[in-house]
């Protein structure tokens, strides 16, 4: 990597205390060579599953994470009410109400570089918010001129809500494309129009799970159509989902996808397999 690049590491969503367990291992793996300039996480989901407590997003803190991006679990755990005025790292969905408490935008400043962390909810299958499309361009339009980067996590469940918005925003000055929530990674990271484009990130957090969640809880909701309580998934097994994206001279130039699955052996957390892709524009 030359000078000039800048290296984003971008975390799909955490799931309870696997995810951070996860999240926690590969940062503490990553070479001193191969440090990201900027370190992003979805943190909708890493407190048991729902939400996030102050006692999380102080340990997520201390991990190295710069900047933590939500959803529309965010609001789970009644915490977030005490923190989210005094915070300066959580970016929520910029198109819920403009009273709601919090952020939709922040803007960082590492390594040289200013970046701008946008972070918004679909409307396909999710809860009623305000058009997505409308507040991003809007903001886009406030900061494209003074900031190097700007950064979405897209948080929707539909694929081609997140395909056609994406490309829409890479015409409109957006460097950085991230759907998150499915928790499914998709194996479609692309450049688009000089922006790094993935439609999910995926999870990280128990691989024997449903989404991060325990099995047979999950299971009972579909055979009995019960409002059946989550549990989190065992961390017996556990799984990174991630994506880095190198950007140079103001465009992405490369994606890689990071799927990194370790054992978990109490003290000890050992690698099992490591996939993924590279694209580069
Ligand atoms: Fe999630
Ligand atoms: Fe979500």
């Amino acid at each position: 990597m030359s000078d000039n690049q800048f290296k984003v590491l971008f975390f799909g969503d955490i799931t309870g205390r696997p995810g951070r367990l996860a999240v926690r291992s590969y940062l503490s793996s990553i070479k001193p060579e191969d440090k990201p300039d900027f370190v992003i996480a979805n943190v909708e989901n890493a407190s048991h599953g729902f939400g996030l407590t102050k006692k999380n997003y102080d340990e997520l803190l201390s991990y190295g994470i710069d900047c933590f991006t939500s959803g529309n679990h965010i609001w789970d755990k009644k915490d977030i009410f005490e923190y989210i005025a005094d915070d300066k790292v959580l970016v929520r969905p910029l198109n819920y109400p403009e009273q709601t408490p919090g952020t939709g935008c922040r803007i960082f400043e590492k390594s040289g570089k200013k970046i701008a962390v946008l972070n918004v909810l679909g409307q396909v299958f999710m809860p009623p918010v305000n058009s997505p499309l409308e507040v991003l361009i809007q903001k886009i339009e406030e900061i494209r001129t003074w900031v190097d980067y700007i950064l979405v996590d897209f948080h929707g469940e539909a694929t081609a809500e997140k395909i056609a918005i994406g490309r829409y925003l890479s015409e409109h000055g957006i460097t950085f494309f991230a759907g998150t929530h499915t928790h499914v990674q998709t194996a479609d990271e692309k450049i688009v129009n000089g922006m790094a484009y993935i439609t999910d990130a995926g999870f990280c957090g128990s691989i024997n799970s449903v989404i991060g969640m325990d099995y047979e809880t999950s299971i009972k909701r579909f055979l009995t159509a019960l409002p059946v309580r989550y549990e989190v998934a065992s961390a017996d097994e556990i799984q990174v989902n991630a994506v880095e994206v190198v950007f140079d001279a103001g465009f992405a130039v490369s994606i890689k996808r990071i799927n990194v699955c370790y054992k978990n052996a109490g003290d000890d957390i050992v690698l099992l397999s490591e996939t993924g892709g590279v694209y580069e524009g």
